[in-house]
């Protein structure tokens, strides 16, 4: 990381704890469509992954979404990143009702997986690899690869640009949202847009998958839009 982009890490990590109450209420209300999301990473789990497997949820926030769709599923052991201690306070009580080991690391998603050696059978980014840019994001994916077992999923869900479009686009569409979010109040809608200005750099589809490849997984795919074409989940195999 250089220090520019840790300076803008530092800053929207302080801007996205200040934000937390925000971010939970916008996931209660299913403003960005948490249920469809975890409901298609249970489906691809129950599909691809039957044996007990070790789950790894990189920047997994207060776990609550990641904790509700494993509940009833045969994960072996949890792990959760996140810089946020205060996400992490509410994470270990959403991962207690898991009837696995549940661990929770405080400490920055690069680092971490850059040294990364405990054996995980699934790896799951939902809504934070975009704060990187582009050849983080590609460094990151290739640790995920390194860490994978060999017959392992990787699934991520983040912003993506619609064909041809531009960040500023991108951005302005997402101001557009505010009368869909009608959720949040003027006040903390102003400091979404403001977090989202400053930290989110989404890529086109093509690009998340060319970094997939690039990494060395052999096939990816965008199995999910959501319905405001604000962001896709892809799966990528080794
Ligand atoms: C938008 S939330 C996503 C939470 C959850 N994964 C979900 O699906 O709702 C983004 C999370 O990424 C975390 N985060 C951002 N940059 C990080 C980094 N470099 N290392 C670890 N966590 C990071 C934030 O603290 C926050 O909890």
């Amino acid at each position: 990381m250089t220090i520019d982009e840790a300076a803008a890490s530092d800053e929207s990590q302080a801007m996205f704890n200040r934000q937390l109450a925000t971010y939970r209420k916008i996931v209660g209300a299913n403003l960005m469509f948490h249920r469809e999301i975890y409901g298609l990473l249970n489906d691809v789990l129950s599909r691809d992954m039957a044996r007990p497997f070790r789950f790894l949820d990189i920047a997994c926030g207060d776990a609550s979404a990641s904790s509700r769709m494993l509940q009833e599923s045969p994960v072996a052991h949890y792990y959760g990143i996140d810089l946020s201690p205060d996400s992490l306070q509410l994470a270990s009580a959403a991962t207690a009702i898991l009837k696995c080991p549940a661990e929770l690391r405080c400490c920055d998603f690069a680092d971490a997986m850059a040294t990364w050696t405990d054996p995980v059978d699934v790896i799951w980014i939902g809504m934070s690899l975009h704060h990187l840019q582009a050849d983080g994001k590609a460094r990151l994916i290739r640790h995920v690869y390194d860490a994978l077992d060999r017959r392992g999923l990787f699934l991520i869900w983040e912003p993506t640009l619609r064909d041809g479009e531009s960040r500023d686009e991108w951005l302005d569409r997402f101001t557009a949202l505010r009368s869909a979010w009608a959720a949040l109040t003027d006040e903390e809608f102003a400091a979404m847009d403001a977090h989202v200005r400053l930290a989110d750099f989404p890529e086109s589809p093509g690009d998340w998958i060319a970094m997939g490849e690039q990494a060395g997984f052999t096939r990816a795919e965008q199995l999910f839009l959501m319905p405001n074409r604000m962001g896709a989940v892809f799966q990528y195999w080794r």
